[in-house]
């Protein structure tokens, strides 16, 4: 198992202060300068793009084309000009055009009343669920909608739900009809729609833990009279303990690392590690900070995440080892924009 040292690249707004310090500038009279010029920058690049859009041909690529420029803004400039940036984007009059996408808008409004919700990433799946939205959209905002769903990041969550599916049915065939598995913010649970060994009854039970009672309502409605077991409960409750919910086979956490501090992160993967069965895995999921799409996702989406090296996830995977974990290794998603971390129980 090889531990890669800390990489000091100093391109993700989560690198550690003294590096973005080093490559960056504090000063508050140069940053005001700089957000200055990547305003003047952003000006060209969204002329060009409403252009684009306007025009009627090819809007997918004009969308591929500004994403890709707002990622490079974002990585000119730093996290310091891009934190003043990121709000004058969601503002700017361009923005009327971009959120006629309906996943851009969703993000956007968040009408749960926090990022990330189920719903969004249902946009993702081009879930069955989200066709009355779909009704709704415009044109324009249907011919954006088709690239903001095939950008990298949204390729790579439905990658993620794949990989999901296979580690359940893995599973189910090494332990047996006793298998028990537990989803931590599960959302919709969606990735259970393409598990072969729940369509074969050979599962004892799947727990979907989510904190949004209607993502918890749309499971039990889905899933009654199978062994899937929806727990309106948090991150805080199993920190807490307060969740006495068992001993599992195995344990993911699929789009909810990237709105974790490091500590709470810690924290939650020594719980998860408490409840593995002997011979158990866990799993978790984080945006990598090799991603494309950030510089849209935190502008006109207003969808922030904490993304994560390799290094950052080792460091989780490291401070949670214990005598009883045999094994840990991170690894990528086929494009890299999301990175995983398993870790392994002793039988
Ligand atoms: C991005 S969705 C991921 C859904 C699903 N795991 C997937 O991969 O499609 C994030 C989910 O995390 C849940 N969530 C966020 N913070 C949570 C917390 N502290 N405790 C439990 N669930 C949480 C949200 O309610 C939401 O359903």
């Amino acid at each position: 198992m090889t531990k890669p040292v800390f990489s000091l690249d100093g391109r993700s707004l989560i690198t550690p202060q003294s590096v973005s310090d080093h490559l960056f500038p504090r000063n508050g009279a140069q940053i005001a300068d700089l957000v200055q010029t990547a305003a003047a920058e952003f000006a060209i690049i969204i002329n060009v793009a409403t252009q684009r859009l306007s025009s009627n041909q090819n809007r997918a690529d004009a969308v591929k084309w500004l994403i890709t420029q707002l990622h490079e803004v974002r990585l000119k400039y730093g996290p310091a000009v891009w934190q003043e940036l990121a709000p004058m984007i969601r503002s700017h009059s361009s923005a009327e055009i971009l959120q006629q996408c309906p996943f851009t808008k969703w993000s956007f409004d968040k009408p749960r009343g926090y990022s990330g919700d189920a719903t969004l990433i249902d946009f993702i799946y081009r879930h069955p669920a989200i066709s009355e939205e779909l009704a709704k959209t415009t044109p324009l905002g249907r011919d954006i909608f088709e690239y903001t769903i095939n950008a990298p990041g949204p390729v790579a969550v439905r990658e993620r739900r794949n990989i999901l599916a296979d580690f359940v049915d893995d599973t189910a065939t090494r332990v047996g009809p006793d298998t028990e598995i537990l989803a931590i913010a599960a959302g919709h649970l969606r990735e259970a729609e393409m598990s072969k060994a729940l369509l074969e009854h050979r599962l004892k039970r799947w727990v979907a833990l989510d904190q949004d009672p209607i993502s918890i309502g749309t499971i039990a409605t889905q899933y009654r009279k199978t062994c899937v077991e929806p727990i309106d409960g948090s991150v805080r409750g199993l920190l807490a303990k307060r969740q006495q919910i068992g001993q599992f086979d195995l344990i993911y956490a699929a789009g909810l690392y990237d709105y974790l501090s490091e500590k709470v992160a810690i924290r939650l993967t020594q719980v998860c590690i408490e409840m593995l069965k002997p011979g158990g895995t866990f799993l978790f999921a984080n945006f990598s900070d090799e991603m494309a799409d950030d510089g849209y996702m935190e502008s006109y989406m207003n969808w922030e995440l904490l993304q994560r090296s390799e290094a950052d996830m080792w460091r989780i995977a490291n401070s949670t080892a214990r005598a009883d974990t045999v094994d840990a290794s991170v690894w990528y998603g086929h494009n890299r924009n999301i990175i995983y971390t398993t870790i392994e129980k002793k039988s």
